[in-house]
Parts: structure tokens; C-alpha cells; sequence
């Protein structure tokens, strides 16, 4: 069983405190409904995990350092390693748990770089991580100083990935990630998180102008959005819709130009709206690794012309854009 205990105290006299008494049947149903057939085993798994104490935390660098090799015997970490095996794709990271360098598909950190000198400082901040995946960003959002971290993603198995690192890192820590889709999250009326990340999200949902307008309604007045998401070149009224995949994946909606989000931004009512970053995914940012050993981007682009995909449409390139909420 995970156990959500922690997080319904950190509610407790926080500006998010309305969500109190509102989610804890929410995260059960989804828990029940959505039950993947390996869930018992990854279950099995975290309560297998060698005890082992970190003498050393590092969040606040790149590849995210939990304890030390010294730390564990041989046994031990053969018997990590083995588990860690056990829970492969690893996509978001990177991450060195008592000496095991989990390389991940994803250097993750490589858009924390390009985002992180652009945010409001995250110090005593609320923070909200809307798919979150395995919580990489989220640790470093807490190492920033974020005073509570709350992440959500449908994924069983990212939850999995995240309680692995959550046992080591300290279950005590106000980092936590809920197994439920944003668009479930009740709203507020009051008050509110403080910053609201969407990063890898927008072009997954068929309502693109919907999931924007639900991450208002969990930031408090004059709270910042960091919203990152594929686009495209174009004016204002470009938007690129897959006939069907892109880059081989099926659930792509809406790739719009910068102008177009911010001109949804815009009619949503969010002020201060820039683009502090463009850039296209490279085959070094997004690659394949002894731990994530299927397909990787260079498998999704053209192979005699790497600016298209290997359905035509334009390669992947990615916006951060940063914006807030009237006072
Ligand atoms: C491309 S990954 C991005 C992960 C991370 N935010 C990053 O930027 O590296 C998209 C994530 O969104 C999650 N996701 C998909 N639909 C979602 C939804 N409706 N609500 C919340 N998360 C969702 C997926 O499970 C996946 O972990």
C-alpha cells in the first residue's frame, strides 16, 4: 500500500488546504479503477527495496545523487540494481542511487537548464506539477526551495519510480505524487498554489484551451504558469494537428506556433506572457541508454532528413512559456 497520509497533512493550514477532505476517495478510485496488471508486483517490489540509509542527498544538481556507493554492501546494491532493472523504461532522469547511474532517455535536466533561470524564485513556494512523470523536475523544484511540491500523473508505474527515490530520499519530505489526471483536481476558490508547471502535457489532451484554463483555476491570484509543450513555426493562426501519429506517438492533438498559445493565454486572461525559450529536440537529449533500450527519438525522425519526422511533419521543438495570473 502507498500511503497518501503525509500528503493530507501538508495540506493542513497551506494555501491549498481546501483540497482537504477532497481527494482522498479521489486517489482510491483511481487507484481501484485504473489498476494495471503489474501493479501488485510493483508493489511487491518497493516493499523489497534493501534498507539502506543515504548518507548523502544531492538534489540540487544535474544527475540527482542519492546516497553513496559506500553506503550499501555489494549484496545490496546487486539486489537494487536488480530491482531497478525490473522497473526499466527509464525515461526521465538522470539519477545516481548508492552508485548505480540510472542514464535515462530523457536528460532531463537539460530543460530544468533552460527554465530554471526564467522562474520566480520557488522559495517557500506552493508547486504544482501537472504529469509530473517520475517526479525528476519535482525533486529539483523542492531543491530550489519549494516549501511543498504536489505533482499528479495518471501512471502506476511512474508512481512506482517515484516511491523508490521517495524511500530513500526521506518519506518526510513535502514532495508528493497523486496517480490522477489534472483535469480531476478540484479548483479553488480561494487561494491556491503559488507556480503551476504543465511540461510535456498540453499536446496530450484533445482540449488544449480546457487543460490551460483548469491550471488557472489551481493558481492563486498572481501566481506564475511554466507551461512547456511541442509547437510549431507559424503566425498566430498556426497549428499543426497529426492525421494521425506524431513522431510515432498516438495521442498528439494540438502542436500550436508561440503566437497562437499566447494568444490562448491571452484570452484566458493570463498577463505577463513570455516565451523564454525555443529549441528542437536533439538525439542527445532524448536517446537510447542501457535503461530505456526500445525506440528513441532517432527512430521517430526521417532517417535522410532529421528536421521532419518519420511521418513528414515538422521535427520536435519545444516552448517554455511563463506566465501569471492578475493580482
Ligand atoms: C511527455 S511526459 C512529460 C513528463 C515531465 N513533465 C517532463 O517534462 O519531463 C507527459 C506526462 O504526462 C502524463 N499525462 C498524460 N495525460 C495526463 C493528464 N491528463 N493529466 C496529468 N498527466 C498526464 C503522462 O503520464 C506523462 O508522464
Amino acid at each position: 500500500m502507498i500511503n497518501f497520509d503525509s500528503f493530507h497533512k501538508d495540506l493542513l493550514d497551506s494555501p491549498i488546504e481546501e483540497w482537504e477532505g477532497k481527494l482522498a476517495t479521489l486517489i482510491n478510485d483511481a487507484l481501484n479503477n485504473r489498476q494495471h496488471g503489474k501493479r501488485e508486483e510493483w508493489l511487491d517490489l518497493l516493499q523489497s527495496l534493501p534498507q539502506i540509509s543515504a548518507s548523502t542527498i544531492d538534489l540540487n544538481r544535474d544527475c540527482l545523487q542519492i546516497g553513496l556507493a559506500e553506503d550499501c554492501s555489494e549484496e545490496e546494491r546487486e539486489t537494487l540494481n536488480t530491482l531497478l532493472k525490473q522497473l526499466m523504461p527509464w525515461r526521465k532522469g538522470p539519477y545516481n542511487l548508492f552508485g548505480i547511474h540510472i542514464d535515462t532517455e530523457w536528460r532531463s535536466d537539460w530543460k530544468w537548464q533552460r527554465l530554471q533561470a526564467h522562474l520566480s524564485p520557488l522559495k517557500n513556494r506552493y508547486v504544482l506539477d501537472v504529469g509530473c512523470g517520475n517526479g525528476y523536475h519535482m525533486w529539483r523544484m523542492r531543491a530550489d526551495g519549494a516549501k511543498c511540491v504536489i505533482g499528479v500523473d495518471p501512471s502506476q508505474f511512474f508512481l512506482t519510480q517515484f516511491q523508490l527515490f521517495k524511500r530513500y530520499i526521506g518519506e518526510e519530505q513535502p514532495v508528493h505524487l497523486l496517480p490522477l489526471k489534472g483535469e480531476e483536481l478540484p479548483p479553488f476558490t480561494r487561494r491556491g498554489f503559488d507556480t503551476v508547471f504543465s511540461m510535456g502535457v498540453l499536446y496530450h489532451r484533445r482540449s488544449p484551451i480546457d487543460h490551460l484554463a483548469e491550471l488557472k483555476r489551481y493558481l492563486r491570484q498572481g501566481g506564475e504558469l511554466v507551461l512547456e509543450t511541442l509547437v510549431v513555426d507559424g503566425d498566430e493562426q498556426t497549428a499543426l494537428i497529426p492525421r494521425d501519429r506524431y513522431a510515432k506517438m498516438r495521442n498528439v492533438w494540438f502542436l500550436p506556433s508561440t503566437d497562437m498559445l499566447i494568444l490562448w493565454l491571452e484570452r484566458l486572461g493570463f498577463i505577463n506572457i513570455r516565451v523564454v525559450d525555443v529549441t528542437l529536440t536533439t538525439i542527445e537529449e532524448q536517446r537510447l541508454t542501457p535503461w530505456m533500450q526500445y525506440e528513441s527519438l532517432s527512430d521517430f525522425l526521417d532517417p535522410n532528413d532529421h528536421s521532419l519526422t518519420c511521418e513528414g511533419y515538422p521535427a520536435p521543438k519545444r516552448a517554455i512559456i511563463i506566465c501569471n495570473t492578475k493580482e
